[in-house]
């Protein structure tokens, strides 16, 4: 395990290309990353939570978490999406994506966050407290999801109010509120 010799920290602007690198490895391809540039500029993600690991001041890891709401006249509870997250092939199935979402949480925590949403792989993000079938839970996604693929669509309560902060449809920050990021589209890629 690397994850003992990694360090974790906030990025600023200047950690761009490294943000950039790390996502297009992660993935394999540039959509993601083209993603992650637009939201650190969409005002509406604000407050965001974004996160870099290192290992031996390599780039490794990156985390992002921008500002869900409710798509309806509500109170506003505040609430975070993550999306994405990604780690160099090499330094994979190390722990280091779960280092970066339990780092993201707490952070979040600081900031007051109920509620975490995931669109995401059901067999991993359940290791870091998420509940599968958000949307059964009261929280329907931005747009619809297939029915077999309901369980990746998944919620984590944070805060001593958790669920209790309230319930609705979801919205989130204009960049990732676009069909394009809630379809299953190889072509995207
Ligand atoms: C998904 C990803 C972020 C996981 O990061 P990671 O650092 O490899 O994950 P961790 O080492 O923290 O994984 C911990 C556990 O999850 C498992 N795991 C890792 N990736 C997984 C996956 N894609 N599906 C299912 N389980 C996975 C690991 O085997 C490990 O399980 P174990 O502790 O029982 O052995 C990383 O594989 C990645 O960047 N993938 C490509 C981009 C991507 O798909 N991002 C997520 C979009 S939803």
């Amino acid at each position: 395990m690397i994850s003992n010799n990694i360090q974790i920290r906030e990025t600023n602007p200047n950690d761009l290309n490294d943000i950039m690198t790390v996502v297009k490895q992660g993935f394999g391809y540039d959509k993601e990353a083209e993603l992650v540039a637009g939201l650190l500029t969409d005002h509406t993600a604000e407050p965001i939570v974004s996160l870099l690991a290192f290992c031996n001041e390599e780039a490794i890891g990156h985390i992002l978490f921008t500002r869900a709401r409710f798509d309806s006249e509500q109170e506003q509870p505040m609430m975070h999406i993550l999306a994405p997250l990604a780690v160099k092939p090499q330094y994979q199935r190390q722990g280091i994506g779960g280092a970066l979402i339990k780092a993201g949480i707490k952070l979040l925590q600081e900031k007051g966050s109920h509620l975490v949403f995931v669109l995401g792989h059901k067999e991993y993000y359940p290791k870091y407290g998420f509940i599968s079938g958000a949307e059964n839970l009261g929280y329907p996604p931005p747009y619809p999801i297939p029915e077999k693929y309901s369980d990746y669509w998944m919620v984590q309560p944070i805060s001593d109010k958790g669920f209790d902060a309230g319930k609705g449809k979801i919205k989130c920050a204009d960049v990732l509120n676009q069909p394009e990021h809630w379809r299953d589209d190889e072509s995207d890629k």
